[in-house]
């Protein structure tokens, strides 16, 4: 997709992978509509349009969509970026956390999907970027409720690209590794380091993925430090 003048809507844009894409698709010549609980002070760009929104509310989600259909007729891409993670063993993860996490992680996701997906069919084209994780390959002691919002995005991801392919319409799942943002602020045991993955180099690879000719596809994008804990001493 040639990106100049098309129209992205992005969720969690405040700091993280979200903020760095944002940043990388305003730079493409996108028009872009975040939406977030909160904005950094640096997205000053006048082809920037926060728009406030809980990706955990339904009404939240219309409402924003109902604002950005106001103004576009159409959104060429939207990126489902918004999550957050609580880490424990499972029986003392609160209710609370786990609610939270499937609120923001997938029921979040599927209220953005189906704001987007008729106007997509209609328009016979676009591209939806889901943020899974690694923690949606494989299973990990203490990560049992966010790998299991994380499987979801998988499944869901995998079913919706071969429901819509036939629309011209991408789903890519992306899987990053450790990433330095402040996603590990709820867990105490891990700092984020420079042997993270940056954020800006995981929306770039998303970045590279929306550039793609029209039939081609990057259905999955796995993406890991090579290597996490610093080179081998
Ligand atoms: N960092 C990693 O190691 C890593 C690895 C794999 C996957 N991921 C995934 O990557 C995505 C981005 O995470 P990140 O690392 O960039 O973390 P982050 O720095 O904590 O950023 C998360 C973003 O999501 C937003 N958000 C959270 N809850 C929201 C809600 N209910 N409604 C709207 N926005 C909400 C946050 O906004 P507020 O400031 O308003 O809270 C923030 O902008 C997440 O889906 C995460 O699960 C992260």
């Amino acid at each position: 997709m040639e990106l100049k003048n098309k129209v992205a809507v992005v969720t969690g844009v405040s700091k993280g992978i979200g903020h760095a894409l944002c940043k990388q698709l305003l730079a493409k010549g996108m028009r872009v509509f975040g939406l977030g609980r909160t904005v950094a002070a640096d997205m000053d760009d006048e082809q920037f349009h926060f728009i406030a929104c809980d990706v955990q509310s339904s009404e939240s989600v219309k409402l924003a969509f109902e604002h950005i259909y106001k103004q576009v007729d159409e959104v060429h891409v939207l990126v489902n970026n918004a999550g957050l993670g609580y880490f424990g063993y499972l029986e003392n993860v609160p209710e609370e956390e786990w609610h939270q996490m499937f609120n923001t992680n997938i029921h979040g996701m599927f209220y953005c999907l189906k704001e987007v997906l008729p106007q997509m069919k209609k328009s016979q084209y676009g591209h939806i970027i889901n943020i899974a994780s690694t923690a949606a390959l494989e299973g990990m002691a203490m990560v049992s409720a966010y790998c299991a919002t994380k499987w979801a995005v998988k499944g869901l991801s995998e079913s919706l690209f071969r429901e819509v392919r036939d629309f011209r319409i991408k789903v890519t799942c992306v899987y990053p590794g450790s990433t330095k943002t402040d996603f590990f602020r709820n867990s105490p045991g891990i700092q984020p380091h420079d042997y993270m993955l940056m954020p800006e180099d995981v929306a770039l690879m998303m970045v590279q993925a929306l550039e793609t000719p029209d039939n081609f596809h990057t259905v999955n994008l796995e993406i890991r430090p090579l290597q996490p804990k610093g080179p081998k001493k």
